[in-house]
C-alpha cells in the first residue's frame, strides 16, 4: 500500500498554518474532479503529452526490452548517456532496487575529468552504451555519444556497433536516422511522453533491465497509481496530495521539501525535483497570461539531513511544505548489539536499525509539527518494485493535477530553451551566428 498520513498538516496539530482537511476537500471537490476528468479525456491527444499514463500498460515493449537484455548476457558495464528526464528516473530506481551484476554508470554532465575517469575504468568488450535522447539534439548527451562512440570504435573496430543501443523519438531528431544508417538497435521514447515522465518506457526500463529490477512489478505499481488517479476523490491519492500542495502554496509555503527516509531512495529526490520544478515553474498559463507559478522543490534524505537541514526546517521561515517518504517494513534488518562499558547507550541495545530509522522519521515529523511547520508523509509498505512504481507514477499524477489546478501546461519547458540556444551560439553551431554576435555585444563569449 501507498498511504497518506496528513496529521501534521491539520490545524489541530500545527495551529494557524494548518488546514481543515474535510472542508478543504469538499471545497475543491468539483475542481479536482474536473481536473481528473480533463486529464483522462485529453490523454489520447498526442499534443497533450499524457502518453505516460498508458505506458505501464505496454507489456509488449517491456517484453522487447527484456528480450534485448537477455541477448546481451556479455554486458558487465552499462553506460547511460542521457540527462534530465533521460537519466534521473533510471538512476533513482537502479539505486533503490538494482541487484547487478551489471554495473550502471550515468554520464549526465560534460565535465571532462569524470568522463575520462570512467573511460579509463571500462573494458570496451564488456561495455554497452545506451544513448538516450528524445530530441536527439541535447548537446551534453550528443557530446558524450561522440566521445564514447569514438572510444568504442578505436578499441573494437567495426564491432563497436554491437556495443551501442539508442533510445530516441520514433521519428524526430538526428539519432533515429543515424541509428538506422549504422544498423544500431533502437528503442522508442513514445512521442507523447516527455523526458521527466518517461521512467516506465525504455528510457527507464532498458537500463533497469540490466540492473536486474523487477520491471513487471514496477509497471504493475504504476498501473495501481493510475487506478487511484481515476478514482473518486476520497480514494484519489494524487488528487489529494496535489490539493495539499496547492493549499499550502496559497498560504506562502513556496518551498516543497521531498525527504525520503532511505539511503536506497537517495536519488529519488533528484528525480522529483526535476519533475516538479520543470513541470510547474511557469511564467504563463494555458491562456498565455502571465502567472508565475511554481514552488521550489528541495532535496533531503532522512536521517542524514536531520543533521544538516532540519534546523532550518524547524526554526527557519514558515515557507515550506515537507513531504516525507517512510517505509513501513525493512527488506532485512540488523540488531544493534549491547556492549559492556557503553551502558549509556543501553536504550539502543537489542533494538533494530529499522526501529531507530522509524523512530527518527516519526520524531522529526512531530517536532516540525510542534513548531507549526506543515508536513505530510507518504508511507510505502516496503521498498520493492511494485511500491516504487506506484510512488513514481503517483508523483507524476500529482504533478499533472497541480498543472490543472494552476491552469498551466506541466508538460513543456520553455524556460530552458534560451540557455540551450545561447550554448549553441557560444559553441559556434551553424545557423546561430547572429545570436553569437548578439551575445558578443552583450559581453558574453
Ligand atoms: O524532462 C525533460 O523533458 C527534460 O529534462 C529532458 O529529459 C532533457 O532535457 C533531455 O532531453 P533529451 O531526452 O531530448 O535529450
Amino acid at each position: 500500500m501507498l498511504r497518506l498520513d496528513l496529521a501534521n498538516v491539520l490545524s489541530e496539530r500545527i495551529g494557524p498554518k494548518g488546514i481543515d482537511w474535510p472542508s478543504a476537500l469538499a471545497a475543491h471537490a468539483q475542481r479536482l474532479e474536473a481536473a481528473r476528468d480533463a486529464l483522462w479525456q485529453r490523454k489520447s491527444d498526442p499534443a497533450e503529452f499524457l502518453g505516460w499514463i498508458d505506458v505501464p500498460e505496454d507489456t509488449e515493449t517491456l517484453r522487447r526490452v527484456l528480450r534485448f537484455r537477455e541477448a546481451q548476457a556479455w554486458v558487465e558495464d552499462l553506460v547511460v548517456l542521457g540527462i534530465g528526464g533521460s537519466a534521473l528516473g533510471a538512476q533513482a530506481v537502479a539505486a533503490a532496487l538494482g541487484k547487478g551484476p551489471v554495473r550502471l554508470h550515468f554520464v549526465d554532465n560534460v565535465e571532462p575529468e569524470p568522463i575520462l575517469e570512467l573511460l579509463r575504468k571500462l573494458e570496451p568488450h564488456k561495455t554497452l552504451v545506451n544513448v538516450i535522447s528524445k530530441s536527439g539534439s541535447t548537446a551534453e548527451t550528443m557530446a558524450a555519444f561522440l566521445a564514447f562512440r569514438r572510444w568504442l570504435e578505436d578499441r573494437l573496430g567495426p564491432d563497436w556497433k554491437r556495443h551501442v543501443v539508442v533510445t530516441t523519438d520514433p521519428v524526430k531528431g538526428i539519432l533515429r536516422p543515424y541509428a538506422q544508417a549504422e544498423g544500431l538497435p533502437t528503442f522508442e521514447v513514445p512521442p507523447a511522453v516527455g523526458g521527466r515522465f518517461s521512467v516506465t518506457c525504455p528510457v527507464g526500463t532498458l537500463p533497469l533491465a540490466f540492473a536486474g529490477v523487477d520491471l513487471e512489478n514496477l509497471l504493475a505499481g504504476a498501473r495501481k497509481a493510475n487506478e487511484q488517479a481515476r478514482a473518486a476523490l476520497e480514494h484519489n491519492l494524487p488528487a489529494q496530495t496535489a490539493l495539499l500542495h496547492h493549499l499550502f502554496s496559497q498560504k506562502g509555503q513556496n518551498i516543497v521539501v521531498f525527504m525520503p527516509y532511505s539511503t536506497r531512495l537517495r536519488y529519488l529526490p533528484d528525480w522529483f525535483v526535476q519533475l516538479h520544478d520543470e513541470s510547474l515553474g511557469k511564467m504563463r498559463d494555458r491562456a498565455g497570461q502571465e502567472v508565475r507559478t511554481g514552488t521550489t522543490a528541495v532535496r533531503a534524505i532522512g536521517t542524514t539531513d536531520q543533521h544538516a537541514q532540519v534546523q532550518l526546517f524547524r526554526e527557519g521561515p514558515h515557507d515550506k511544505l515537507i513531504n516525507f517518504v517512510r517505509l513501513l517494513n525493512p527488506s532485512e534488518d540488523l540488531e544493534i548489539p549491547a556492549v559492556r562499558g557503553l551502558e549509556a547507550l543501553d536504550y539502543l541495545f537489542g533494538k533494530s536499525f529499522f526501529k531507530l530509522l522509524d523512530a527518527e522519521a516519526k520524531a522529526t515529523a512531530h517536532a516540525l509539527a510542534k513548531a507549526g511547520q506543515p508536513n505530510y508523509t507518504l508511507t510505502l509498505e516496503q521498498l520493492d518494485a511494485y511500491h516504487l512504481g506506484w510512488l513514481l507514477q503517483h508523483l507524476m499524477w500529482q504533478t499533472a493535477f497541480l498543472g490543472e489546478l494552476w491552469n498551466i501546461n506541466a508538460f513543456d519547458q520553455p524556460g530552458v530553451e534560451l540557455g540551450k540556444e545561447y550554448t549553441y551560439a557560444l559553441m559556434g553551431r551553424r545557423g546561430w551566428e547572429s545570436l553569437a554576435q548578439e551575445l558578443r555585444t552583450e559581453g558574453v563569449e
